[in-house]
């Protein structure tokens, strides 16, 4: 019965939003950017990608998108249709056909555009061509477009002429009767670090306009993910079904990946985008990952949290010191359906240290004092060294710390006594603590 009401519910979300019934859920998968660039891209680097997701068993664990970014295209669209085309020495066998092969083995398909006369990469844009390029992409199956913010006539920060231009697309996308999910990204008003959350906060985006929409620049490395993360630690209001904040792809660990994070700090992205409701998109390479980054991208307990039905994006609950500086750190908590509650407690800092959820995060949080509350280990996948939390009483948790990299760790809480339901709050009351943080 709860699942049909939520299914009922879920659904009118997003028929108020986008109108296109795609994306109830964060979308997971893999994008070929930061792994292939425009030197690999090819058809036979593509697949060799998405049998590995296969091998792996990542497909298995949710990455069902196998999405190509820049660099697929021809240089020029076909003389005779108008269409945008594969590239013919990196696609030989043709877009379509790849497509086909990606669907007969499980996943779904997305591909990259952008609003502009030319892509980031400079291959054609899709500018005055948005009716013919969504029904090409609903002709070769495409289940899923990103569209970014390059070689605009009248700039990338011109919102007006943004707005009109990503929403032709939109509509051109849904003319096509296809559900595709629709990603906007800023890709060509990001620099240097600039403040693009209007994707998110002006009235004509969010799910208004798209199912996902970049809220930073790229992330591609530890300042540019912190600046993510807090960003959108900000905008959780606006994400729901059907259309999520996009703080960007997750970096790797593997010393394979083209872009490569610490390996604390791979699996603690991975932590805050599933409290974040985060799309979660590979950009490591697939056949070269090694076992921990597997094992990160596996954890059944993360994903749970990222695609958790109850749909409400989580924030920060209390943050102390300057990231990067000795002795800060930043607890981040998610709502999750049922009343339990998903929390990150990150070491910013320099030194092993307790990180300690007090009387700032409890008030928080949706549990009444003295709530007896299991604290389960997600990575651990076992119960906490402390493994019952008092509400409002001083919880500490270990966490390590190595120089400037930091550590942390993530645990669900959930209210022992039956019926502890009553017990819970507002949902919404974690995310309107966020006003009062230092973003
Ligand atoms: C921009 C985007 C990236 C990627 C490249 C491709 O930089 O932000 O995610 O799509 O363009 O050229």
């Amino acid at each position: 019965m709860f699942a049909q009401v939520l299914h009922v519910l879920v659904s009118l979300h997003a028929v108020v939003a986008l109108d296109n019934g795609v994306g109830l859920y964060p979308p997971m998968g893999y994008n070929t950017w930061n792994d292939l660039g425009c030197r690999d891209m090819t058809e036979a680097n593509v697949k060799m990608a998405a049998d590995a997701l296969v091998n792996t068993g990542l497909l298995k664990a949710g990455f069902e998108f196998v999405n190509l970014d820049d660099c697929w295209q021809a240089d020029t669209r076909n003389s005779t249709t108008g269409r945008l085309e594969g590239h013919p020495e990196r696609f030989p066998s043709g877009i379509k056909a790849l497509a086909d092969y990606l669907h007969e083995n499980g996943f779904k398909f997305g591909i990259y555009t952008d609003r502009g006369t030319k892509t980031c990469a400079g291959y054609p844009g899709s500018f005055g061509h948005e009716d013919i390029d969504a029904q090409t992409f609903a002709d070769w199956g495409v289940d899923y477009v990103k569209e970014d913010n390059c070689h605009s006539s009248t700039g990338a920060n011109d919102l007006d002429t943004l707005f009109a231009e990503f929403g032709k697309f939109r509509d051109a996308l849904n003319k096509t009767g296809r559900p595709i999910f629709f990603s906007v990204c800023g890709g060509g008003d990001q620099w240097p670090l600039n403040d693009i959350r209007y994707y998110a906060t002006d009235s004509r985006g969010g799910a208004k306009l798209a199912n996902s929409w970049r809220i930073t620049p790229d992330v591609i490395g530890r300042l540019t993910l912190q600046d993510a993360s807090l960003t959108n630690a900000g905008l959780a209001d606006y994400a729901g079904p059907g259309g999520f904040n996009d703080p960007d792809m997750l970096l790797s660990s593997s010393n394979t990946s083209v872009r490569q994070l610490p390996v604390e700090w791979s699996r603690t992205q991975f932590s805050v985008w599933a409290v974040l409701m985060a799309p979660l998109l590979i950009g490591g390479p697939p056949e070269k990952l090694d076992p921990f980054d597997i094992e990160t991208y596996t954890n059944a307990e993360v994903i749970a949290v990222n695609q958790d039905p109850l749909m409400k994006q989580g924030t920060i609950v209390e943050k102390s010191g300057i990231v990067f500086l000795p002795q800060s750190h930043v607890i981040w908590a998610r709502n999750l359906s049922g009343g339990s509650v998903a929390m990150v407690f990150v070491n910013d800092g320099w030194a092993t240290r307790d990180v300690t959820c007090g009387e700032k995060c409890w008030s928080a949080l949706p549990f009444k004092k003295g709530t007896r509350l299991t604290v389960r280990d997600l990575w651990a996948h076992a119960p906490a060294e402390a493994p019952i939390a008092i509400a409002g009483t001083p919880y500490s948790v270990f966490v390590a710390g190595f120089w400037s990299i930091g550590d942390s760790r993530m645990f669900k809480l959930t209210p022992v006594s039956r019926g502890s339901e009553r017990d819970v709050r507002d949902s919404s009351s974690v995310e309107h603590v966020i006003s009062d943080l230092v973003i």
